[in-house]
């Protein structure tokens, strides 16, 4: 390997180039970030939206919660409406599922059609057990979502639906 001494032209060369190569990333990196900042920020983990029901006023029979709460999805604002069947299972642990069938996205409903003890989707005859596990033999393949769940001056507050593991 020849080594060729570096000359003044081109060591000023390299060195205007590396500190304006540093200066121009400086001055671009806060334009970026402003411009991508909303798409980076999801909804935080732990996220609670408030309903109007009373923790104390649930029972073993799942009832209906609508609730509704502003969503931010990058730049835009919208106001989100959304349901959850809520009971308290036998160990009195709070219980807020999701109303979204697992096959199409119907809604399902609790005992409609006349099915006792269980959530019935009108579309294919959906059936999901109280606890949300799908019914062999129907068409969901997957346990009903479950709703997060939190207390805060007695009224219940939901998070983000996630997958059911029962
Ligand atoms: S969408 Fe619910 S059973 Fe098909």
């Amino acid at each position: 390997m020849s080594k060729q001494p570096v000359s003044r032209r081109q060591f000023l060369n390299y060195t205007l180039t590396g500190v304006g190569g540093f200066m121009a990333a400086g001055m671009l990196m806060p334009m970026v970030r402003f411009a991508v900042d909303p798409v980076l920020k999801g909804e935080a983990a732990g996220d609670y939206h408030p309903t109007q029901q009373k923790v104390s006023e649930l029972t073993e029979t799942p009832v209906r919660v609508d609730f509704s709460y502003e969503q931010k999805d990058a730049w835009y604002t919208s106001e989100v409406t959304s349901t959850a069947w809520v009971y308290k299972n036998n160990k009195g642990e709070i219980v807020a599922l999701s109303p979204v069938c697992k096959h199409l996205g119907c809604t399902v409903s609790w005992e409609g059609n006349d099915h006792k003890n269980q959530f019935f989707c009108p579309c294919h005859n959906g059936l999901y057990e109280k606890s949300g596990k799908n019914v062999p033999g129907t068409p969901p393949l997957k346990p009903l979502d479950v709703y997060p769940t939190a207390e805060k001056d007695g009224l219940l507050q939901l998070g983000k639906p996630q997958a059911n593991n029962v």
